[in-house]
């Protein structure tokens, strides 16, 4: 995966650009997928494993687990704890099992947004990863998930917010798509790129989702984006040619999700003089955000158990 991205940077612009359309949409997500992995993987295992509740936890269970990539690292990593995912798509859940399934690690097919018995009282943790963005309805997904910990259990929430993106040489063609990524969200009511910040917000004034009570344990971002504090080491120069592929291979994702048009010619260019300049930085506008399921009084006891 890493070859195959740091070829697009060395075959010219042609033939990458036209490598790039004609991939299909099960190739570019595979790749796309298992390089976001692959370079954020170590700062965000290093941050969560400093966390004061990951070593209680036993039992995780990602909701929206992809190709599986993600939490078969966290696995590695973690020898000690039990992994399950959840995953919508059947030829991911399948491929998954095949490619990581272990006595550790397993994944099941399930609709995040679909309440789901079997799952109640199942997990210490619960992760969604750039997930929630692409739900229509990511409150009914939280509240399912409220039932799927056990008591006092974990939510912790990795996802994207524009608005906290920096980049020492602004790319204007993501900024521009990601513009228009916003504005279609809006008229189609197809997921939202800033959940997490209207999640903060709600929390924050104090409001609970329909007897479903979590405590806010930490964010990274302030409610207008603005980042309060670098836990999570992103501005350091990554993989330089893994990034330029995985940038362009998300315009792609973000025109054919979205049906936007892009300019890849443009973001060609300028992820190329990004690439040169060795003092480039950027830093990916990531969200993250701890829960805690809080326990209820006996009258929202009641009201869930009708609820249900
Ligand atoms: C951007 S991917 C993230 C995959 C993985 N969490 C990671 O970090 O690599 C989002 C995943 O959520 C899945 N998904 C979308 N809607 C879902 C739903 N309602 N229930 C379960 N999974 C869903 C998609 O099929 C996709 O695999």
């Amino acid at each position: 995966m890493e070859k195959l991205l740091s070829d697009l940077v060395e075959c010219g612009k042609t033939v990458c650009l036209k490598k790039i359309k004609d991939a299909s949409n099960s190739e570019l997500w595979g790749i796309y997928l298992s390089a976001q992995a692959h370079l954020f993987f170590d700062a965000e295992a290093r941050w969560i494993e400093e966390t004061a509740w990951w070593s209680q936890t036993k039992k995780v269970l990602e909701i929206g687990s992809g190709n599986g990539v993600y939490l078969s690292k966290l696995a590695e990593r973690f020898p000690e704890k039990l992994f399950q995912g959840i995953e919508k798509l059947p030829p991911l859940v399948k491929q998954s099992n095949e490619d990581f399934g272990s006595s550790r690690l397993s994944f099941y097919e399930g609709d995040a947004e679909v309440f789901h018995k079997y799952w109640v009282g199942s997990a210490d943790t619960i992760l969604f990863r750039f997930t929630l963005q692409h739900l229509t309805d990511s409150i009914r997904a939280l509240k399912n998930a409220w039932h799927y910990l056990v008591p006092g259990g974990y939510l912790l929430i990795i996802d994207s917010c524009d608005i906290a993106r920096r980049s020492s040489h602004p790319i204007s063609a993501i900024e521009d798509a990601l513009q228009l990524v916003a504005e279609r969200q809006r008229e189609k009511g197809w997921g939202n790129r800033r959940v997490t910040l209207d999640l903060l917000k709600t929390l924050t004034m104090g409001k609970t989702f329909l007897d479903h009570p979590y405590e806010l344990i930490f964010s990274n971002l302030d409610q207008e984006g603005k980042v309060l504090c670098s836990t999570i080491h992103f501005t350091e120069r990554r993989n330089p040619k893994l990034g330029f592929g995985l940038n362009l291979l998300f315009l792609n994702l973000l025109h054919r999700t979205y049906q936007i048009p892009i300019d890849l010619d443009k973001a060609y260019d300028q992820l190329k003089d990004h690439l040169k300049d060795e003092k480039a930085r950027t830093s990916p506008g990531i969200h993250f955000l701890i829960l805690k399921k809080a326990t209820l009084n006996t009258s929202m006891s009641k009201s869930l158990e009708n609820h249900l």
